[in-house]
């Protein structure tokens, strides 16, 4: 059974709080516009197609109270401003949009809430496509040589980041279902430890799994002890460039120094089709008090942070991996070479 940390109820959705997680699981109910876009901004909901489907159910929320244009307008410019880098969250906003301009105020409370529901659908389906195609990859590695295969991921791009099995992992839960040994390298993910998040979904389904600090990352490739990475995106350019959590980049590089096949998985929403390359990718920079701080558990079992700097800090929260570093870009199309988006988005 998928976790899903999204649950769409009549007139409210809950969501697991994953800035409680790996320590808690808390979950929260949410009826209104501001509380989904408190949830985007401080990451109690997030990883790219998540932050677009929850924003789609925060439009829902809006139309429930007021569905004036001026309520709706409102709406998505409230939502739109939460998070910059993922465009997933534009693309469901404007999917809202496009479906509630044309109707009438008096039916697009029950309108929206169709709709949200219907990107929720479309996210479980995109991420079970994406786990069929990218299990074939796997599959390819595992018949070369005995043992688990060993993928690289970084981030979490897994089941807390969607509505289904994830987009980096769903290949990775539809291999072991198909029982094909895997096992995972899981980077840390500083300053905001999204890593710990994918050993915790991982562990749960009872994939093997090593987390690692995000510098020993190019040590165990230089090792030949990873097969493959698959990584998440949350905006992909034109020309295949692909903006990721902070550390993409330099696993990139270390995966083609070594030549290992370094893939990235998501859905078609995550592509910007105004955005020509990865230098018109907006990067978040967040607050430097999430590098200045570490959190763990206290001794009541409570989550809690101590200060390690007080001095000046800078907090980038992505970054841009040059499409010519990237094997191949899975969706829930198929799995296509960078250079050939146009080709996979006019199918
Ligand atoms: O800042 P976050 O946690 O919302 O980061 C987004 C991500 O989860 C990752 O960048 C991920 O690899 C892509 S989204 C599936």
């Amino acid at each position: 059974m998928t976790l899903n940390p999204l649950i769409p109820g009549s007139g409210s959705i809950r969501i697991l709080d994953q800035c409680l997680l790996p320590y808690a699981e808390t979950w929260r109910e949410i009826d209104t516009l501001e509380a989904c876009a408190r949830a985007i901004e401080t990451m109690q909901v997030r990883g790219a197609p998540l932050i677009g489907v929850t924003a789609a159910f925060g439009v829902a929320l809006a139309m429930r109270a007021n569905a004036s244009d001026t309520a709706l307008a409102e709406a998505v410019a409230r939502l739109a401003r939460t998070r910059p880098t993922a465009v997933n969250l534009h693309w469901a906003l404007a999917r809202m949009r496009e479906k509630l301009a044309a109707a009438p105020a008096s039916e697009r409370a029950a309108i929206a809430w169709r709709e949200a529901l219907a990107i929720h659908a479309d996210d479980i389906a995109a991420n079970a496509a994406i786990g069929r195609h990218g299990l074939a990859l796997i599959a390819e590695q595992a018949a070369r040589k005995p043992g688990p295969v060993r993928i690289m991921t970084h981030c979490n791009a897994g089941a807390l980041a969607t509505s289904g099995w994830g987009t980096a992992l769903a290949p990775v839960y539809a291999a072991h279902a198909a029982g094909i040994p895997v096992s995972l390298w899981v980077s840390e993910t500083r300053p905001r430890n999204q890593g710990l998040l994918s050993a915790w979904e991982l562990s749960r389904e009872g994939v093997p799994n090593t987390l690692i600090a995000d510098n020993a990352a190019g040590h165990l490739m230089q090792r030949g002890e990873v097969d493959m990475l698959i990584v998440g995106a949350d905006r992909i350019a034109q020309n295949g460039d692909t903006a990721n959590k902070i550390g993409t980049y330099l696993k990139a590089l270390a995966a083609a120094a070594h030549k290992i096949p370094f893939y990235v998985a998501a859905p078609t929403s995550t592509f910007d089709a105004a955005c020509a390359d990865g230098g018109g990718i907006p990067i978040e920079n967040r607050s430097a008090a999430e590098v200045q701080r570490l959190s763990g558990l206290n001794e009541l079992q409570q989550k809690t942070e101590v200060c390690i700097f007080a001095g000046h800090c800078a907090n980038p929260a992505f970054d841009v991996t040059p499409a010519a570093l990237i094997t191949a870009i899975l969706t829930e199309r198929g799995s296509v070479a960078p250079a050939n988006i146009a080709t996979l988005l006019d199918s």
